[in-house]
């Protein structure tokens, strides 16, 4: 019997969804502090795992979870079946994740070129090696990532064709291939899911706000919500949802924020790291009323007691 986490968490479910270069360990703490209740790694190749299995290596590193982590899940990614048994069984047993998900979504080129991530929607078949070596080499629950519409192939289809696979939870990003990362999210697709599939069905794609959060609850009737984007500008939003109401942090509460999140960092990764948190800092003034003056200020910084200086605490 699998220990399915999905099925011990209140709905709704809320999610800090995968994203590359910003989901490590200091973030997804962060979130998780805020009421994220499950927390994704940024995705991992499961090629990379499979050729390179030294004690210490950067896949593992990238990996690594907090004490702290509660419902931590690695993300996966790769196009080649036979890479991903051993892969699972390493994560498996050397992260100790909550959980395992298969990325099949993601368009960007150098993941597609290695058949991986939104190449998966176009070869059913392959798709379905990977997730089924996946589910057969370990005991933790398996999700996986897909988009509304990729090269033909709906969720709906593509979902229906996996349907008697030992899948715990599926998050729907409601765009289609062609839209990438902007336009409308299609919520009757996520609602239709909701319907065929008997595990968890976590909704994404555009949830910015706590008035966003609720359409795409009450929209989709999924049991939770995957932010992105919208956590990385605020991840206070899954307070605010789970508050049901909305929380604006002053000046001082953000850059409280910010001088945390670069502590935990620094802790974490050394001084230096101040240099890579420079994205992560652009995202949390995008809506704060002198973002471009600070931003010009904050993308100079290189270590903690600069920031200090810039930000005045
Ligand atoms: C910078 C960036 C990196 C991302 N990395 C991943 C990833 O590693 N795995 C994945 O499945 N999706 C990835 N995504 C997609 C997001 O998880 C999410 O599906 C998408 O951004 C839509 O949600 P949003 O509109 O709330 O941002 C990434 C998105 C962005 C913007």
């Amino acid at each position: 019997m699998r220990n399915n986490f999905w099925l011990k968490l209140k709905t709704p479910i809320l999610v800090l969804a995968p994203i590359a270069g910003f989901t490590n360990l200091v973030f997804r703490e962060i979130c998780q502090d805020y009421g994220a209740d499950v927390v994704y790694s940024e995705m991992a190749s499961a090629t990379a795992l499979y050729y390179n299995q030294k004690e210490k290596n950067k896949t593992l590193e990238l990996l690594k979870k907090s004490k702290k982590e509660k419902n931590y899940v690695v993300q996966l990614f790769g196009g080649d079946e036979k890479h991903f048994p051993l892969a699972t069984k390493i994560v498996s047993e050397k992260i100790k994740p909550a959980g395992i998900d298969i990325n099949c979504g993601c368009p960007v080129s150098k993941v597609v070129k290695q058949s991986a991530g939104v190449d998966l929607m176009n070869d059913k078949k392959r798709a379905r090696k990977i997730i089924k070596a996946v589910i057969d080499n370990t005991d933790l629950p398996v999700s996986i990532k897909i988009r509304k519409e990729a090269y033909g192939t709906t969720a709906i289809e593509f979902v229906k064709y996996l349907a008697d696979l030992d899948i715990s939870a599926i998050i729907v990003h409601g765009r289609s291939l062609k839209q990438g990362f902007t336009g409308e999210i299609d919520y009757s697709v996520i609602k239709e899911i909701n319907k065929i599939f008997e595990g968890k069905v976590i909704a994404n794609g555009n949830i910015y706000n706590l008035e966003i959060a609720n359409k795409t609850l009450k929209e989709t009737q999924a049991d939770g919500l995957a932010l992105a984007r919208g956590a990385l500008n605020r991840p206070w939003l899954f307070e605010e949802i789970k508050k049901e109401k909305p929380i604006n942090l002053n000046k001082k509460q953000l850059f409280s924020l910010i001088i945390k999140h670069a502590k935990l960092a620094e802790k974490e990764y050394g001084e230096n790291t101040v240099v890579a948190l420079r994205k992560h800092l652009c995202y949390y003034m995008q809506n704060f009323p002198q973002a471009s003056t600070y931003r010009q200020k904050l993308v100079h910084a290189s270590n903690l007691s600069d920031l200090k200086e810039i930000l005045k605490i």
